[in-house]
């Protein structure tokens, strides 16, 4: 009897364990809010409790600017061949792969293409939504390009954890009101990959028409994943220049897809799937810019700054070149009357020495 009791606890305590261990937080499972959310991250995933994470904020008055930064190259980023993208749910994110022979130069090592994914809010906040923020602010949304180091490793799998191993251009994205036509590549075809775990093979497009025009401003540092593991892999570049769409893009990206698969009783929206700020610690920003008050200009006001300045240039040559005019034909008429006077008011001995060679 006593036996069949322990037996029945010990049977009790295991089914307990065991339904723990299915329903808990286990190696893959993690959520940016509740169960397994950020504040958990660090206990699920060491990594992520690491001294050099991502994302952060960007103190533009604390950044350093670094004159050697160049502007990075994208390499077949306009190139869109035959091949078509796939789109897919992954129940953190829309992710959409890339060929491997796109890629960046102008970074410390050549990298590769691996994928492109997003940042959201919740489609009501629109000052929310972005994983890096500037000065404390947020934009309403983030692309993040992701690469690996082709030059020192093998593949993806291999570089996520290695020092050096990845490098992601970042674009902070802002609702205006205006339609991007270049995001539409991506957002038209969201309603078929509403939920978690879906894809679709979208027509392939200028992958480049998704960043900003100026990528020479941009800031720089070493951080991680800004998801789970959180491996301490990734060179950072997060570009000044915003790019726009409209709220009814942003809208559509924020409330479109679930993260919950199709067959769960609960659905739950995919949404707010960015990180918090974490702590700089000892690292610095790197700017390839002196941050300022920013200008673009546009094609017009170049042509009429280049406009001005050369009728700027011509009235004050002919300005200069009166005056000069003005002062020699008085310095003549000076020189002139100069000579007048010489000749007639002249020492008599100048006149007299002058008519004895007349007189001969
Ligand atoms: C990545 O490269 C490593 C080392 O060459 C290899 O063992 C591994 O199978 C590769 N993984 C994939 C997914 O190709
Ligand atoms: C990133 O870390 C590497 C060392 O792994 C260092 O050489 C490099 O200067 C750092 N880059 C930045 C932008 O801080």
């Amino acid at each position: 009897m006593e036996r069949e009791t322990t037996h029945q606890a010990w049977l009790g305590t295991t089914a307990c364990i065991l339904l723990c261990l299915c329903t808990g937080p286990t190696g893959a499972e993690w959520a940016y809010a509740g169960h397994g959310g950020q504040s958990e991250w660090p206990s699920l995933f060491p990594e992520c409790g690491g001294p050099s994470q991502s994302p952060v904020d960007v103190v533009t008055t604390q950044t350093r600017h670094e004159p050697s930064l160049i502007t990075p190259q994208l390499l077949g980023y306009h190139q869109h061949r035959d091949t078509p993208f796939t789109l897919t749910n992954n129940g953190h994110t829309v992710e959409m792969s890339l060929p491997n022979w796109m890629g960046v130069a102008g970074l410390p090592w050549q990298f590769s293409a691996v994928q492109l994914h997003l940042h959201w809010g919740n489609g009501m906040n629109m000052a929310v939504g972005s994983e890096h923020t500037t000065d404390g602010q947020s934009a309403s949304a983030e692309l993040h390009v992701v690469h690996y180091n082709s030059e020192l490793y093998a593949n993806t799998s291999e570089a996520k954890s290695q020092e050096n191993g990845l490098a992601v251009l970042a674009v902070l994205i802002e609702a205006g009101e205006e339609m991007n036509q270049a995001y539409d590549n991506i957002l038209n075809h969201l309603d078929l990959i509403r939920h978690a775990g879906l894809s679709v093979a979208i027509p392939a497009f200028d992958v480049q028409a998704l960043l900003p025009a100026d990528l020479s401003r941009y800031f720089r540092y070493n951080g991680s994943l800004t998801t789970p593991p959180c491996h301490q892999s990734v060179l950072w570049t997060i570009f000044s220049e915003r790019v726009k769409v409209s709220h009814s893009q942003l809208i559509m990206l924020e409330t479109v897809l679930f993260s919950s698969k199709a067959d769960e009783i609960q659905p739950t929206m995919l949404q707010n799937n960015y990180r918090s700020t974490q702590p700089l610690n000892h690292r610095v920003v790197l700017s390839s810019f002196i941050p300022g008050p920013v200008k673009i200009y546009t094609a017009g006001e170049i042509f009429a700054i280049l406009l001005g300045c050369l009728c700027g240039c011509v009235g004050m040559a002919m300005i200069v070149h009166f005056i000069v005019k003005t002062f020699r034909a008085k310095d003549v008429t000076k020189d002139l009357k100069k000579d007048v006077t010489l000749h007639t008011t002249s020492d008599p001995g100048a006149t007299e020495e002058a008519t004895p060679q007349s007189e001969p």
